[in-house]
């Protein structure tokens, strides 16, 4: 029987719903809109398309949107003049940096003067920090989407098998947490592990985060497991495609994103729960 198809698209669109009613109740009872602000450093395509997309959905909900445009020729000092404004500024609540960064900047000396009040992509390593001891920081908006896809298909997370392929700082270290807080066994794997197809067949709950077209066969799947692809690979073909081959696993798993379609959506929709997370803590709100 065919996987169940976990849908991004629908979920994030019911995130931003939700969020769309408390941001017009914080308005009405508090008069305070939540701000977001975007620095995007030079003129990488899809980076313009992420940084429109995210201003596009924030401004949806009800938010303030900012967005910061700097040539690609700016200095480190012309960044963290930006990231220091952001800091500063009352009606920012969170902020994030694009990334990649031009190669004269260096992006670890950037997200390191985000304010970790303010870190909407909860990069900072405060914030990393935080979540590695469980103590409620900002968690990275990609990872939260993976667990609310998961959470779809599995309410209880106790005592399963979870395998992570792929070790970045961004999804797949702190994916691997969010995991373990919810009592799952688990594994980091990444490309240089051996027999990488025999530790994702123990995987009750397995998250592809690699960045390789399609690694993920449909015999590394145990059946009936949640797969979940965080992968966006575009081919020679101008076709994008995930880190699993999508056709042969749908038959095995329980349950699977699709690429498009998948996680994509919903890390715009955890980044705008994270501003809104951010803004009721700064503003104590709660
Ligand atoms: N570039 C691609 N994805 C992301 C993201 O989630 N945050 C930032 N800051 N840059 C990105």
């Amino acid at each position: 029987m065919a996987a169940r198809i976990l849908d991004g698209k629908a979920l994030a669109a019911s995130i931003r719903a939700e969020l769309a009613t408390k941001v017009a109740a914080l308005k009405a009872k508090h008069r305070i809109t939540p701000g977001i602000a975007v620095l995007l450093v030079g003129e990488d395509p899809a980076s313009q398309i992420y940084v429109r997309n995210k201003a596009k959905a924030a401004t949806e909900v009800g938010f303030f949107a900012r967005e910061v445009k700097l040539t690609a020729t700016a200095t480190e000092r012309e960044v963290l003049a930006a990231v220091d404004a952001f800091n500063k500024d009352d009606a920012i609540d969170g902020f994030l940096v694009q990334l990649p960064l031009p190669p004269q900047v260096d992006p670890q000396r950037v997200i390191d003067a985000v304010d970790p009040a303010k870190d909407a992509d909860g990069f900072h390593v405060t914030n990393a920090g935080l979540v590695f001891q469980a103590r409620g920081g900002v968690a990275p908006a990609t990872p939260l989407g993976c667990m609310a896809l998961i959470k779809l298909a599995r309410t209880d997370l106790t005592g399963l098998e979870a395998v992570v392929i792929g070790r970045s700082n961004t999804v797949g270290k702190p994916v691997a947490q969010l995991l373990l807080k919810e009592h799952c066994t688990v594994t980091i794997a990444h490309s240089k592990s051996k027999d990488l197809a025999a530790i994702a067949r123990r995987a009750d709950i397995l998250v592809a985060a690699v960045g390789r077209s399609e690694l993920v066969r449909g015999h590394w799947i145990k059946p009936g497991a949640v797969v979940i692809d965080v992968g966006i690979n575009r081919g020679a073909d101008g076709k994008v495609r995930g880190d699993v081959a999508f056709d042969e696993a749908v038959e095995i798993a329980g349950a699977i994103t699709p690429v498009p379609g998948g996680v994509g959506p919903m890390t715009i929709a955890c980044l705008l729960q994270n501003t809104l997370m951010l803004c009721e803590r700064r503003r104590a709100l709660n």
